[in-house]
C-alpha cells in the first residue's frame, strides 16, 4: 500500500517536472506560489500588513469591505496583478478608473500606505498584488471571518486595460450564467460563485447599482416582486426615485461591518440587496448551497476561506514574469 503511494506520488511528480514549460503557460498555473515566499526576503511583511490593516479599519470601519472588494477586481480582471491599483497613463486607460470602478474602488491610499512601510523594510521586494492579497485577508479576519494562510511571490504587472474590466468583471445586473461563465473562464467554479457572492457580508452598494429593483422592475413600472415588502419600504427610504439619491449607500448584509453568515439567512428571506445576490436563490444550482450557508456559518467560513486561495491564485505572474513595482500606481 505505502509502496504504491510513493511510486504514484513519484510518477505523478515526474509528469509534473516533465510537463514544467507548459505549466508555466497555463493561465491557472499557480504551483510556483509559496506559503513562505517572504519569510527570509521580508519577514515583518505579514506584521506590517496587519497593522495598517488596523489602524485603518480603525478610522474607518468600512475599509475592510473595501480592501475585500479590490483584491476581488484585480484578480478577476487579467489575474491577481496588482493592474488595479495602476493610475492611467499617456499609454493605457486603466482598471482604476473604468466605469465599475471609478467613484467605487476604495482604499487605494491603504495599499500606497503598506507599500510604503514594505519598501522601508524590505525595498523592491515586495509586490503590490501581494500586498493586496495579504490586506483582503487581513481584512476579513479583522471583520471577524476566518484567517487562512496566502501563498505569496505575485508578480505586479506593466499595463492595465478599462476595457478588460468592461469585459470581465461582472455586473449586478447581468444573469448568474453570465456571471457563472466569467468565474469559469478563469478556473474558478459555481460554487466559487456563491461562496465568494459572500463577500458581501461586508460593505455598502451605491442606490443606483440596484435601483430598478425599487422602482420600475424590468420595465414593468412596478418594483421586484421577489424583493420582501418591509426591505423594499427600508430600501426606498434610503434611496428615493430622485437621481441625486443615487450614490446614497445602502448596507449589503443586515451586519455589514460584521463578517458573517447573514448575507445568506438575508437572501433566504428575500432581503438580498443586489439582484446578482438574490438570484442565487433562484437557481436551482445554487439554491441549496444557500441554505446550507444560511444554516451553517462554520461551513460558509471555511469555503470561503478556501475560494479565496483560488481567487488569489488567479492569472498570476510569478518567477521573472512582471516586475516588483515601486510603487503601486505606476510601473517602475
Ligand atoms: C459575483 C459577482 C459580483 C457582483 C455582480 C458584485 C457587485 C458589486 C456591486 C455592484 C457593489 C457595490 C459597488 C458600489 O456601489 O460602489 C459591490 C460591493 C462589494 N463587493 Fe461585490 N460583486 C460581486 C462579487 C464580489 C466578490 C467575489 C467579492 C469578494 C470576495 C465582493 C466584495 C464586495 C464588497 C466587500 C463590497 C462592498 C465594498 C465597500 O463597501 O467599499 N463582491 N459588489
Ligand atoms: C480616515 O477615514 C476617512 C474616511 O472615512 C479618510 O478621509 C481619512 O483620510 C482617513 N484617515 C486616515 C489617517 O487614514
Ligand atoms: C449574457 O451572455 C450572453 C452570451 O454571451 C450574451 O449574449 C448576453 O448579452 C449576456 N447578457 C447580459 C445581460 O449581459
Amino acid at each position: 500500500m505505502t509502496h504504491k503511494i510513493i511510486s504514484y506520488t513519484t510518477f505523478s511528480l515526474c509528469l509534473l517536472l516533465s510537463l514544467s514549460p507548459f505549466v508555466h503557460m497555463h493561465p491557472f498555473a499557480y504551483s510556483q506560489l509559496d506559503y513562505n515566499f517572504y519569510d527570509r526576503s521580508c519577514p515583518r511583511l505579514s506584521m506590517i500588513v496587519r497593522y495598517n490593516l488596523w489602524a485603518a479599519i480603525r478610522n474607518d470601519t468600512r475599509m475592510a469591505a473595501s480592501l475585500l472588494r479590490m483584491h476581488f477586481h484585480d484578480c478577476i480582471v487579467n489575474g491577481c496583478d496588482g493592474s488595479v491599483l495602476l493610475d492611467d497613463t499617456e499609454d493605457f486607460k486603466g482598471e482604476k478608473n473604468a466605469l465599475p470602478n471609478r467613484k467605487s474602488l476604495r482604499g487605494f491610499e491603504v495599499i500606497d500606505n503598506i507599500k510604503a512601510d514594505a519598501e522601508r523594510f524590505c525595498p523592491s521586494t515586495v509586490s503590490c498584488a501581494d500586498i493586496l492579497t495579504l490586506a483582503a485577508r487581513e481584512a476579513v479576519g479583522l471583520a471577524g471571518g476566518p484567517f487562512w494562510p496566502v501563498p505569496l511571490g505575485r508578480r505586479d504587472g506593466t499595463t492595465a486595460s478599462e476595457k478588460a474590466v468592461n469585459e470581465q468583471l461582472p455586473s449586478p445586473i447581468e444573469p448568474l450564467e453570465n456571471i457563472t461563465a466569467k468565474f469559469t473562464s478563469k478556473g474558478l467554479d459555481i460554487k466559487d460563485v456563491v461562496v465568494l457572492s459572500g463577500g458581501h457580508t461586508l460593505g455598502f452598494a451605491q442606490c443606483f447599482t440596484f435601483k430598478r429593483r425599487l422602482f420600475d422592475f424590468d420595465g414593468s413600472g412596478k418594483p421586484d416582486p421577489t424583493l420582501d415588502s418591509s426591505a423594499l419600504t427600508n430600501l426606498r427610504s434610503i434611496c428615493p426615485k430622485k437621481d441625486s439619491a443615487n450614490s446614497n449607500l445602502a448596507p449589503l448584509d443586515s451586519t455589514n461591518l460584521k463578517f458573517d453568515n447573514a448575507y445568506y439567512t438575508n437572501l433566504v428571506s428575500n432581503t438580498g440587496l443586489l439582484e446578482s445576490d438574490q438570484a442565487l436563490v433562484k437557481d436551482p444550482n445554487t439554491a441549496a448551497m444557500v441554505n446550507s450557508y444560511s444554516a451553517n456559518p462554520f461551513l460558509f467560513s471555511n469555503d470561503f476561506a478556501a475560494s479565496m486561495v483560488k481567487l488569489g491564485n488567479v492569472g498570476v505572474l510569478t518567477g521573472k514574469d512582471g516586475q516588483i513595482r515601486k510603487k503601486c500606481g505606476s510601473v517602475n
